[in-house]
């Protein structure tokens, strides 16, 4: 720890304004959370090919693609899963300082470690839940897990052996449960444009 005393960041060559303007819109960190299954990955990646496709530059952290790397050391008790999100926020302001829209497509179950995550993010930050019940989710249940979390065999399993705590006032709701993806998507495009996110004449 007291290696840190000698800790100097270098100045970026490249201001974030710089970046910015280049872009043409804002650097953002949008964290999508909802119940397992509700539609977050999809929805992120839906979103990121819409950047994509008007010159935006972004980019996905995906819990589970985070989980195989970055986090492969982390399980799934509270205090891992608070340094998962922590892990993900430092790369995502990171990004966010090259101006690039980050989707953080994350449970992150509690409203402590969202606070946290908030916290770290400042203004760049915006909470989006992924609103679907646990009867829908678990209906999708396209990786199985509701159903070996009901037999016992996937403990600490958000939503049914887990908490999750519905954001208490997120930036936005989306109703991934009988919202096409399509129909999200074009409701965030127009929301990121509303609050600046996006040029709005984009
Ligand atoms: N309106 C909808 N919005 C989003 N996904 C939907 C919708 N309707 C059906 N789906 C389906 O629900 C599933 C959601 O899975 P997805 O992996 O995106 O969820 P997730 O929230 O990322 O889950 P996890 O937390 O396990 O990573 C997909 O199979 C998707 O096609
Ligand atoms: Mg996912």
């Amino acid at each position: 720890m007291s290696g840190k005393r000698h800790l100097l960041a270098p100045e970026q060559a490249v201001s974030r304004a710089r970046h910015e303007s280049r872009n043409a819109h804002a650097g953002a960190a949008l964290l999508l959370t909802g119940l397992p299954a509700a539609g977050k990955s999809t929805l992120a990646q839906a979103l990121h090919a819409r950047l994509f496709e008007r010159g935006a530059r972004s980019l996905v952290l995906d819990g589970d693609a985070l989980r195989g790397g970055l986090c492969r050391d982390l399980g799934f008790s509270e205090a891992e899963r608070q340094e998962n999100l922590r892990r993900a926020g430092e790369v995502a302001a990171l990004l966010v300082e090259s101006g690039v829209i980050v989707i953080l497509a994350l449970i992150a179950p509690l409203a402590s470690q969202r606070a946290l995550l908030a916290g770290r993010l400042g203004d760049d930050y915006r909470e989006i839940w992924c609103r679907a019940s646990l009867e829908a989710c678990e209906r999708r249940d396209p990786k199985g897990h509701y159903a070996l979390a009901r037999r016992g065999t996937l403990a600490g399993f958000t939503g049914i052996s887990a908490p999750y705590e519905p954001p208490a006032a997120p930036d936005l709701v989306l109703d991934c449960e009988s919202r096409p993806v399509e129909e999200n998507v074009t409701w965030l495009l127009r929301w990121l444009g509303e609050c600046g996110v996006l040029r709005a004449d984009d």
